[in-house]
């Protein structure tokens, strides 16, 4: 076990997609393929933290020196998360959380009807859980990330305060070099305040970055 910059701290992390049940063989879901977070939990464990890495479905395999608590909806990562407070020092939410969930899931798979062209899903909003574990009393310190594809600085920082986090790692996902399921990434960093660039780079060197900038801030 090495010593580092993080020995002593609990870091929380967040990855992957999650899966939005429609019926017993659907669901909503989008591109994370988890490596950010996943590169961001090896990066932690690597100096020195305890890391509990809340995973939604991915095909990576668990870093190592990482204790992985797999879920699949939003439902069940805020509540995976929540048992983590009081006893996380640092959490960092790179999942790509789907914000809305069918309002329904239907028992049995659902049929195709002869002669209806069209079908609608209602969609319920799921609980934000970067902005429940940043506004709870016990709060650690909170880092989220912002994928946007356009107006990217305003929308991270609008999403920095409005869950009232510590930090934002904003990138743009509309490259498709960068962001969702690339190995590289490129992102800025927001605090309240000042920013940091982070340049095309690794999504492991960015981990390290990311960490770094934690560090600075907590100290
Ligand atoms: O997994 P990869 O393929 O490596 O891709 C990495 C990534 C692009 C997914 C990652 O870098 C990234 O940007 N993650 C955040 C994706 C996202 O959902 O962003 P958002 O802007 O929609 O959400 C803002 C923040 O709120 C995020 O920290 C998100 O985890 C959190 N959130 C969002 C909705 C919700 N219901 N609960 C949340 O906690």
């Amino acid at each position: 076990f090495e010593e580092g910059a993080f020995t002593g701290k609990h870091i929380v992390i967040t990855a992957g997609p999650t899966q939005e049940a429609i019926d017993p063989v659907r669901y909503i879901s989008n591109h994370s393929s988890g490596k950010m977070g996943y590169a961001l939990a090896q990066a932690a464990a690597n100096q020195g933290a305890r890391v509990t890495l809340i995973s939604g479905p991915t095909n990576l395999p668990c870093p190592e020196r990482v204790e992985r608590i797999q879920v699949k909806s939003a439902e069940q990562m805020l509540e995976a998360s929540l048992q983590q407070i009081g006893e996380m020092d640092i959490f960092i939410a790179s999942a790509a959380v789907a914000d809305y969930r069918p309002s329904e899931i239907a028992e049995h798979k659902i049929k195709k009807v002869d002669g209806e062209e069209q079908m609608i899903i209602k969609l319920v909003k799921n609980p934000d859980i970067v902005a429940t574990i940043a506004q709870h009393p016990e709060r650690p310190f909170t880092v989220g990330f912002a994928a946007e594809t356009q107006e990217v600085a305003q929308y991270a920082q609008a999403k920095l305060a409005r869950k009232k986090l510590d930090m934002i790692v904003a990138n743009d996902v509309s490259n498709t070099n960068i962001g969702f399921n690339s190995d590289n990434n490129a992102a800025t960093i927001f605090w309240a305040q000042g920013s940091h660039d982070l340049d095309f780079m690794s999504k492991s060197n960015m981990a390290n970055e990311i960490l770094a900038c934690i560090k600075a801030q907590l100290s």
